[in-house]
């Protein structure tokens, strides 16, 4: 579908609560909790199958955490079909119960986020004692070769010792390891921390080696892959410069939230409520051309460097 600044849009990323179990700091604020709003899923799954309708074909399903969503699985099980690639986005609390079932859906793609392999600054930065539970849903999704890859947000106090740490950790299983640098927003009083030029001297200076990969052999998205060398490890590691390498011109995707708002850009408030079409018994011609319009008006992009984004990932969908 065709999108404002010669792009088009073919990405949705649909959050499918506001409700998570973590309590990020650099990520929620104090709406997360709320989720009497909620559409339910067979509304957001009519939504979605207007999204296709309008020239969507891969939908990432987010939250807030979605595995917390009642019915997720089965919400997946009838998107799958509908798009060419599916994806979820979790940050791994409720993997482990949920990973066989999750392998059945067929998904394409599971994003974990992982931080940190030390169970002090999981805390620090989670609120949450719940390394283990993340490391053993990692296992057990790999244990049903579910497609994963891991994000890993850049924060202040990652040493060097820990970035080596996590390398090695991605490197023993086979994940890609992403690592995203963090975006300044409203909810994490514009905080921000290193930037992935900073990461690769880190890398270099640690004696590894970065061979560019080609991104295309990872799916849709910003991030720039490398091959991370040091003697005989090898791991495959991400960057997602949204800050340092604004890649708005390049931006592919709309997102909805849980509440039916269609947004055309993680950075500006404003956005098409689907909900008050739903309610009005709107013909799906309506939705559809409704979404194209979001596309077509698509914001140029963000200005991150000059503030902060005004709402949470949690809120809009991460
Ligand atoms: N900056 C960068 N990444 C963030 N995420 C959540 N909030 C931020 C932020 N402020 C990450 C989550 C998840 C991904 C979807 O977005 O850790 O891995």
């Amino acid at each position: 579908m065709k999108a404002s600044f010669g792009r088009k849009t073919t990405y949705l990323r649909l959050s499918v609560t506001r409700k998570c179990d973590l309590f990020c700091r650099y990520c929620r604020d104090s709406s997360c909790s709320f989720a009497k709003d909620e559409l339910t899923l067979s509304e957001l799954l009519h939504l979605a199958r207007c999204a296709v309708q309008a020239g969507i074909d891969t939908v990432r399903v987010t939250g807030g955490e979605p595995l917390l969503r009642e019915g997720c699985i089965d919400f997946l099980k009838e998107l799958r079909p509908l798009v060419k690639r599916l994806g979820l986005t979790t940050n791994g609390t409720h993997l482990a119960a949920h990973a066989s079932a999750l392998a059945a859906t067929g998904i394409n793609s599971v994003n974990v986020s992982l931080d940190t392999l030390d169970r002090k600054r999981f805390f620090k930065w989670t609120g949450r004692d719940l390394l283990p539970q993340v490391l053993e849903g990692i296992d057990e999704a790999l244990r049903y070769r579910l497609p994963l890859k891991l994000n890993c947000v850049l924060l202040d106090d990652l040493t060097a010792a820990e970035t080596e740490e996590l390398l090695r950790y991605a490197a023993s299983r086979a994940v890609p390891l992403r690592f995203i640098e963090l975006m300044p927003l409203a909810a994490n009083d514009g905080s921000s921390g290193p930037t992935g030029k900073m990461l690769r001297q880190q890398l270099t200076s640690l004696g590894y080696s970065l061979r560019p990969l080609d991104a295309a052999l990872f799916g849709k998205g910003p991030a720039r892959y490398y091959e991370a060398k040091k003697g005989e490890s090898a791991s495959c590691i991400g960057l997602i410069e949204a800050l340092s390498d604004n890649f708005c011109s390049r931006c592919d995707r709309l997102r909805l939230d849980c509440r039916g708002r269609l947004y055309g850009c993680l950075y500006h408030r404003q956005y098409t409520d689907l909900r008050e079409l739903l309610l009005q018994g709107a013909e799906d011609e309506e939705i559809v051309a409704c979404i194209k319009k979001v596309s077509a008006t698509k914001p140029q992009g963000h200005d991150l460097a000059a503030a902060p984004a005004p709402f949470s990932l949690a809120e809009v969908g991460g």
